[in-house]
């Protein structure tokens, strides 16, 4: 190799370990804080948590997996109903499982402490079925996650060709219908 290429070579891989242009642009875009939701596990719903929780950003708690879920597609315009108490199911390509639930906000996440998955992973969700306590139902996302922790990576916006659409338990509103979001919970429409 010539010592310029060399030194080329060289400043990429520091450009690389050192800041990376399009995932600073990808954060940026996520914009700033909403100032009813405290800085926490409420808040950023819908957002890939793991572009500033990953191993990018590092910011505490550093995640494996994090994202959000919803009852239903809405449209653009519009903001969907989170779903709280749903269990999310991970099995990652040992075969081993890991399971957490949604907050108020439709958030979840793992904390690397808790569980450092080996991709691809397989993602399912049982959600409680609005008015029939104790009832829950799953629903399985057919192909294996390659190595993006956070759902919205892919499950960002409403579903269209080049999107899955939010996380959401089914595709319209059922009967009875998915409660509203607590009022108490932060962010929540009042
Ligand atoms: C744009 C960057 C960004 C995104 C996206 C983001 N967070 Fe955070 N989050 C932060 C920062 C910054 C903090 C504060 C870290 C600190 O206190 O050092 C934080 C803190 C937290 C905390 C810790 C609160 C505490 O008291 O220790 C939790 C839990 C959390 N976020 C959950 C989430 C979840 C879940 C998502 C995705 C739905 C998410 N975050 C998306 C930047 C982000
Ligand atoms: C790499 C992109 C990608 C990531 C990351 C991803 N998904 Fe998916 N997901 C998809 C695609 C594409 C589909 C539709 C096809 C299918 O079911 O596999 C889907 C479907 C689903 C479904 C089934 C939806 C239905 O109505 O049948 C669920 C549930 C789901 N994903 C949950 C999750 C969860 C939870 C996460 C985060 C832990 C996640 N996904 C991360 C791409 C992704």
């Amino acid at each position: 190799m010539k010592a310029s290429h060399f030194a080329l070579a060289a400043s990429l891989l520091f450009a690389a370990g050192c800041g990376n242009r399009a995932v600073d642009e990808r954060i940026a875009l996520l914009g700033d804080e909403d100032p009813n939701v405290p800085v926490g596990e409420f808040h950023r719903p819908g957002q890939p948590c793991l572009l500033c929780h990953g191993e990018y950003l590092q910011e505490t708690p550093v995640m494996t997996v994090g994202g959000t879920v919803y009852a239903f597609p809405v449209g653009p315009n519009e903001t969907p109903l989170p779903v709280k108490g749903v269990k999310v199911i991970m099995t990652d390509s040992f075969g081993e499982t890991f399971s957490v639930g949604t907050n108020c906000a439709g958030n979840f996440f793992v904390r690397e402490d808790q569980w450092k998955p080996a991709f691809p992973l397989r993602a399912e969700l049982e959600y409680p079925v609005p008015g029939a306590e104790g009832s829950t139902k799953r629903v399985v996302m057919s192909t294996r996650i390659s190595r993006d922790g956070s759902c919205a990576g892919c499950h960002a916006g409403p579903p269209n060709q080049g999107s899955p659409g939010w996380v959401t338990c089914a595709e319209t509103q059922i009967d009875p219908p998915f409660p509203p979001q607590e009022a108490s919970c932060p962010g929540a429409k009042k």
